[in-house]
C-alpha cells in the first residue's frame, strides 16, 4: 500500500516534490583582505535557489548581499565552501570555462548599470547573445523591450537615456538571453516607483510564465513582496527566511531586526 493511500492528505515524499535547484551555496565563506583589514563578508552561508523561484535577499548595508550575488555568479572567487550553478562547482572551472558559463547561463543586473556607452540600447540588450554567437529570439526580445517600456528608445545611446531608462536596458539585457538564473543587485534602486513596479512585475512574470529563476537584492519591502521568499542576511550570515512574503510581513520582520539590533 502506498503512503498516499495510508495517509489521506499526504502528497508525496519531500524528495519527490522537491524542485530542481538552479544554484546552491554550501558553507560558503568569503573573506576580504588580511590582518587589520580582514573582513568576513560571508560566514558559512548555505542556501538553495530553486528553479523557477523568485528570491529576495535583504539585510543591512554591509551584510554581504552583493558579495553573495557576486560569488554565486562567478564574478568573485570564494574563500571556502562551495558555490554551484546547477551541478557545476564554480571553483572547478578555469577562466575560460567560467566566462562561458557566465555568458550562457547567468544574467546579472548590477547596481550600476554597466552599459557600453558607444552602443545603442538595442545593441546593449543583444550584446551578450551577439558575443555568444546566439541568434536572439526576436519575439521574446520585443516583448522584453515593450514590457520594460523601451520601445521608443532602442536607437538611443546610454548617455541619451535617464538613469531609470538605463536600468531598464540593463534589466532587458539580462532577460533577453533567457538565462538559467538572473542575479539582480537592487535592480529598481534607481527607478521611480512606477517604472520599478513595471520591472518587478516583469521579473515576476518571467518567473511565472517562463520558469525563470531570479535572485534579487533589495532594500524595499514592496519589491520583496514580489518574491516567493525572502532571505535575510546580517553580518554575512543568513538569519531568517520568509515564504510567500507581502510588503507588510517583510516590514514587520525588518522592524523586529531593528529592535533586536538596538537592544543587543
Ligand atoms: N572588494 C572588497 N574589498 C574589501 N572588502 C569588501 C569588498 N567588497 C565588500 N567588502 C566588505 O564586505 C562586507 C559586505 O559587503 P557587501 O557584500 O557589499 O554588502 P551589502 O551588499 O550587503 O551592502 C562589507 O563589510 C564590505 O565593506
Ligand atoms: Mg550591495
Amino acid at each position: 500500500m502506498s503512503h498516499a493511500a495510508a495517509f489521506p492528505g499526504f502528497t508525496g515524499s519531500p524528495t519527490s516534490t522537491r524542485a530542481a535547484v538552479a544554484a546552491r551555496a554550501t558553507d560558503l565563506s568569503k573573506v576580504y583582505g588580511q590582518g587589520d583589514t580582514r573582513v568576513v563578508a560571508l560566514d558559512s552561508v548555505s542556501v538553495e535557489f530553486g528553479k523557477g523561484q523568485f528570491t529576495a535577499i535583504m539585510g543591512p548595508s554591509g551584510s554581504g548581499k552583493s558579495t553573495l550575488m557576486h560569488c554565486m555568479a562567478g564574478l568573485d572567487a570564494i574563500s571556502s565552501g562551495s558555490a554551484r550553478i546547477g551541478d557545476v562547482e564554480l571553483a572547478s572551472l578555469n577562466d575560460k570555462q567560467l566566462t562561458r558559463l557566465r555568458r550562457d547561463k547567468i544574467g546579472f543586473i548590477f547596481q550600476a548599470f554597466n552599459l557600453l556607452p558607444t552602443l545603442t540600447a538595442l545593441e546593449n540588450i543583444t550584446l551578450p547573445m551577439d558575443i555568444a554567437g546566439r541568434k536572439p529570439d526576436r519575439e521574446w526580445v520585443s516583448r522584453v523591450v515593450e514590457t520594460v517600456g523601451l520601445s521608443g528608445r532602442l536607437a538611443h545611446r546610454p548617455a541619451q537615456l535617464s538613469g531609470g531608462q538605463q536600468q531598464r536596458v540593463a534589466v532587458a539585457r539580462a532577460l533577453a538571453a533567457q538565462p538559467e538564473i538572473i542575479f539582480a543587485d537592487e535592480p529598481t534602486g534607481n527607478l521611480d516607483s512606477r517604472s520599478g513596479a513595471e520591472v518587478l512585475g516583469f521579473l515576476r512574470e518571467s518567473v511565472q510564465a517562463m520558469n525563470q529563476t531570479v535572485v534579487m537584492v533589495t532594500h524595499d519591502p514592496v519589491a520583496a513582496g514580489y518574491a516567493d521568499r525572502v532571505v535575510f542576511l546580517a553580518d554575512g550570515r543568513i538569519v531568517e527566511e520568509l515564504h510567500e512574503p507581502t510588503a507588510d510581513t517583510v516590514l514587520d520582520r525588518m522592524r523586529l531586526f531593528d529592535a533586536k539590533g538596538r537592544t543587543s
